[in-house]
């Protein structure tokens, strides 16, 4: 007898499917070390070895049971929202403070943040609005939970298409009378590109437009990559976001996977901003029941670890100094790519950083058949073939656009 699912997924096709093509390389790599894995989105030692933060490891060490063992506040306790709006928000957490209502709750990684507010903003068949160019799980978050997704171009010659955003976003509001859309910034997972200020204060204007016709906009502004920024302009960003006007709920989804390296321990939050109390009460109370039926409660160990390490200051020194290096190893790559595209005429969508770049080819699955030949891994998406910055050395990038060259070299069209 066949026993289905009542919600079910059709079968994964290669285009998109990282974790597939990602097990794939590593079972190749484990016969061969020479082996090129371009698809890992965690930070990877030119060694090969994953880049671990020591002063984590030293924290691990020094939990005791009650830090480990028992369970965790629902939404993370009052240390950890503390201290998340301060990592978060840095220098402009008090003004935020200030001038608007906040909440928090933690949950496990950004994914499950993203879950959650898809989930409690956004009904079956109502629609969710990303770019063209996005990390897959967005689309799979929406279809898990029936919502419909449009997209728009998210370059138009090189720029955010805010034309783009606009016209999409205007066909949903006409139809749903809301708007709910998801931005990852800086460092955009799959092409490494962030804003500019001046394109989150168009946004900011169109918005403000909605605001007059009177229509509630949900603006999920996914972080995960903050880190991999220069600390002060990383965050200024935010900064605008959160002045968005009162029809406008941000909800910043955090993820500790990057900024701490602590992916598979799976830590992150959800952070809802508005000028009213009530939407945030509302965002509280909603929260709270979530958490609690979708994972319990979260990771305590994560926790104990976050808490220590950005509450201590001899751990953060320590960690910040990590997160230096850790920053350093992934701009001289970015760096040498950026130099060798270049170089090679090789033709990207707009990079200015993070783990992931994206090469512009017409047909990125034969890309990807002709590098797995030469066992050189990438992701082909829809509009490109993803490579992970983070995890390859810089020798194996410079194999890998070597090779990407000869292949222009053959079929470029
Ligand atoms: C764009 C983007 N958002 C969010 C996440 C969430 O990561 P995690 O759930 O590990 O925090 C990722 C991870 O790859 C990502 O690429």
């Amino acid at each position: 007898m066949l026993i289905k699912a009542v919600r079910t997924f059709e079968k994964d096709q290669t285009k998109g499917d990282i974790t597939k093509i990602s097990n794939i390389a590593k079972e190749r790599k484990m016969s061969n070390p020479r082996v090129v894995d371009g698809t890992i989105g965690a930070l990877y030692n030119d060694d090969g070895h994953f880049f671990a933060f020591k002063s984590i490891d030293n924290v691990i060490d020094k939990l005791q049971d009650i830090d480990k063992y028992p369970y965790a506040p629902i939404n993370g306790g009052a240390i950890y929202q503390t201290q998340v709006l301060q990592w978060v928000f840095g220098p402009f957490l008090a003004r935020v403070v200030a001038e608007k209502h906040l909440a928090v709750c933690a949950t496990p990684g950004g994914t499950g943040a993203l879950s959650i507010a898809l989930y409690h903003y956004l009904d079956i068949n109502e629609t969710l609005l990303i770019p063209d160019l996005n990390w897959p799980v967005y689309e799979h978050l929406a279809k898990e939970f029936g919502i419909n997704v449009s997209t728009y171009h998210l370059f138009r010659d090189d720029c955010f298409n805010i034309e783009g955003f606009i016209e999409a976003a205007d066909a949903i509001v006409k139809k749903e009378g809301k708007l709910v859309t998801i931005i990852n910034n800086p460092n955009h997972n799959p092409t490494g590109f962030s804003m500019t200020y001046e394109d989150l204060y168009q946004l900011g204007d169109y918005f403000k437009r909605l605001e007059e016709e009177n229509i509630p906009v949900v603006f999920i502004y996914d972080v995960a990559y903050i880190d991999y920024w220069d600390y002060q302009n990383g965050r200024k960003g935010l900064n605008i976001v959160c002045d968005y006007g009162k029809n406008v709920l941000t909800l910043v989804t955090f993820s500790a996977s990057k900024s701490f390296g602590i992916y598979g321990m799976r830590l992150g939050a959800l952070i809802a901003i508005n000028q009213e109390e009530k939407v945030i009460e509302d965002f509280r109370t909603w929260s709270t029941v979530a958490c609690r039926t979708r994972w319990g409660t979260p990771n305590r160990i994560a926790l104990s670890i976050f808490n220590q390490i950005v509450t201590n200051k001899e751990d953060r020194d320590e960690f910040m100094s990590e997160l230096k290096k850790a920053q350093e190893l992934l701009f001289n790559r970015s760096d040498f790519f950026i130099r060798k595209v270049k170089e090679y005429n090789i033709p990207i969508y707009p990079y200015q950083g993070g783990f992931f770049a994206i090469i512009k080819v017409q047909d990125s699955l034969h890309l990807y058949e002709y590098l797995k030949d030469l066992d050189i891994f990438g992701v082909p998406f829809d509009s490109g073939f993803r490579l992970a910055l983070s995890s390859m050395s810089i020798k194996d990038i410079d194999k890998t656009l070597i090779a990407i060259r000869q292949y222009f070299e053959i079929y470029r069209m």
